[in-house]
């Protein structure tokens, strides 16, 4: 099976974050997901774009920002500063969804859409001619180690083949809860990215990487 995983730096130790960089860059088609929250669009703090300048010249990685914030117009500079490579912000988070699209896409970089589990597909349908990635949410933002909402397989799904019937050029995220017993569903679905959190960094590196290998091994199903 083909897929990008997606690590999210914030169930990384950050007293170590150099050598959780490092662990990530072991697998070849990984990325780097940077998980920004600011307290208010959910209501934890997590880091802001300086953080994720200082931590990028520690990786070769694609860096690929979730903004979780009020005003994704604002920090786009930064993060684009920083060096993002995707950056993807919440439809509810936003009144001109096209608008930031092409802010960032000037910027030279991708840009992404993602909404809440509650949130109506049909929101983001619009935009998806536009977009570089969508992300389906499959917990509700705001924390990592939730459990993975069953809902977002049909989300997925539905994204896929809107996709290959109106030839989008776009990759499908999946962000919340993956683990060793859904993964393999959330490909078959039609992910292209897997985000992991939890279960990257808070299992022992062996079995995830036994596991990352082992499911790459396995044939490519029919989507
Ligand atoms: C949730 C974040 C996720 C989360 C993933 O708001 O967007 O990226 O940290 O962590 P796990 O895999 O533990 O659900
Ligand atoms: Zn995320």
């Amino acid at each position: 099976m083909n897929f990008i995983i997606a690590p999210s730096i914030l169930s990384a130790n950050f007293l170590d974050v150099s050598n959780e960089l490092k662990k990530i860059e072991k697998f070849p088609n990984s990325w780097v997901h940077l998980d920004i929250m600011d307290g208010s669009f959910v209501p934890v703090i997590t880091f802001g774009s300086p953080f994720v300048k200082s931590i990028r010249k520690g990786s070769l990685n694609i860096f690929d920002v979730h903004l979780m914030v009020t005003s994704p117009e604002k920090q786009v500079p930064f993060f684009a500063d920083a060096g993002a490579n995707y950056i993807t912000f919440h439809i509810e988070s936003t009144n001109n969804p096209l608008d930031l699209i092409k802010v960032i896409k000037n910027l030279g970089i991708k840009a992404g859409l993602t909404l809440k589990p509650s949130t109506p597909i049909s929101s983001i349908e619009a935009f998806l001619p536009n977009v570089d990635l969508v992300l389906v949410m499959s917990v509700e933002p705001g924390a990592s180690g939730q459990k993975f909402i069953e809902k977002a397989l049909g989300r997925v799904n539905y994204i896929k083949k809107l996709k290959e019937k109106e030839h989008f050029n776009l990759l499908i995220s999946v962000d919340g809860g993956i683990n060793e017993k859904n993964a393999e569903e959330v490909i078959k679905a039609g992910a292209d990215i897997l985000v992991m959190g939890s279960y990257f960094f808070c299992n022992p590196f062996k079995d995830v990487e036994n596991f990352i290998v082992s499911l790459r091994n396995k044939n490519t199903p029919l989507k």
